[in-house]
């Protein structure tokens, strides 16, 4: 198939368009590069749009597209500039959505956890939007937007609503990389993993493998829908301390801080599992603590051939 993915530069896109190409599609990622890196498209054979996904025309750029992955958006939670806001996530997504509906095409779109706000936990998709900030407001008005959508049946539309990823390519979001890039950033560093007292906010966290076969089924999907995708499992941030160390082979002990977003921020979010198994057929199947080793390990290797090619240009160098 012919796919477009959206934010293709960035962490989840990036992971995404590769494993797609892997499975034989033809592929192009479009991306502005502002949160997204050439680096995580490194040995990408597909095509990629440098554009805004915003105003792109986009029946001129990929009039060919058969299916369309949306990831684009601003990522960071603590931007405050509302307009920015919602002209990229919001006005970006319609304008994703004006193409797939033109073409009548499946369209597959990146919503959030943060849509629930503080609301109860395990979360579920029938439960009202609660945001905290502008970005989670901007991802209820997109699922707003698809829902009618859905109701119409005019195309097949998924909404996935990721709770929090982590993995290989993430490292260009960076203050808005996952808690255990940060804290195992710092633990290699030798400093003292730093978290928010007293450390027992919780949160779904996942592999990045566990949000591309989400995608991927999402493609196959008999009916649209909005699901979430999680474990439905929280780790506390002072277990993913613990695990962290244990995987480094490290003893540092978490550093704590007064937590600056108090008011706005989710002391815990548990994806309710159920919808996203009955409709696209997913259930994660990757524990945390697993998903943390091989993205561990796959640093150390990324590392150890980095220092290798170091070592051959040294020497063809003198
Ligand atoms: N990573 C998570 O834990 C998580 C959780 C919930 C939802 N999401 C959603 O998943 C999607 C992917 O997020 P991510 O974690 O990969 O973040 P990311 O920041 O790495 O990816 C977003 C990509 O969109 C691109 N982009 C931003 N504005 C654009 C524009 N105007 N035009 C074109 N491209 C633009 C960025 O350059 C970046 O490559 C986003 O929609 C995000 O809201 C992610």
């Amino acid at each position: 198939m012919r796919i477009l993915v959206t934010g293709g530069a960035g962490f989840v896109g990036s992971n995404l368009a590769l494993t797609l190409e892997q499975e034989g599609h033809e592929v192009t990622a479009l991306d502005d590069f502002s949160s997204g890196h050439f680096d995580n498209l490194c040995g990408f054979k597909g095509n990629v749009i440098s554009a805004d996904v915003v105003d792109a025309v986009l029946e001129e750029i990929v009039p060919d597209t058969e299916a369309v992955f949306h990831q684009a958006a601003i990522t960071d939670t603590t931007v405050t500039d509302q307009y920015r806001m919602m002209r990229v996530n919001v006005e970006g997504f319609r304008n994703v959505l004006r193409f797939a509906l033109k073409k009548k095409i499946r369209l597959v779109y990146a919503s959030s956890a943060g849509t629930y706000g503080d609301g109860k936990n395990p979360m579920k998709e029938d439960q009202a939007p609660k945001p905290l900030n502008c970005y989670a407001f901007s991802k209820s008005v997109m699922d707003n937007i698809a829902r009618e959508i859905i109701e119409k049946g005019s195309i097949p539309i998924v909404g996935l609503r990721y709770f929090n990823v982590f993995g290989p390519r993430e490292k260009y979001k960076n203050k808005a990389a996952s808690m255990i890039w940060q804290l195992s950033e710092q633990i290699k560093e030798g400093k003292r993993p730093r978290i928010f007292t007293a450390g027992e906010q919780k949160r779904d966290h996942f592999y990045v493998k566990v949000i591309v076969a989400a995608n991927l089924r999402a493609m196959e999907a008999k009916k649209s829908g909005i699901v979430n995708v999680g474990t439905g499992i929280a780790t506390t941030f002072n277990r993913l301390v613990e695990i962290l160390n244990q995987t480094l082979k490290t003893q540092l002990p978490a550093e704590y801080f007064g937590n600056p977003y108090t008011g706005v921020y989710q002391d815990e979010t548990r994806a309710d599992t159920r919808l996203a198994q009955e409709l696209i057929g997913f259930k994660a199947e990757y524990s945390v603590e697993d998903g943390i080793k091989e993205y561990l390990a796959t640093q150390s290797s990324k590392l150890k051939s980095q220092n290798d090619n170091s070592k051959v240009k040294n020497k063809l160098l003198f």
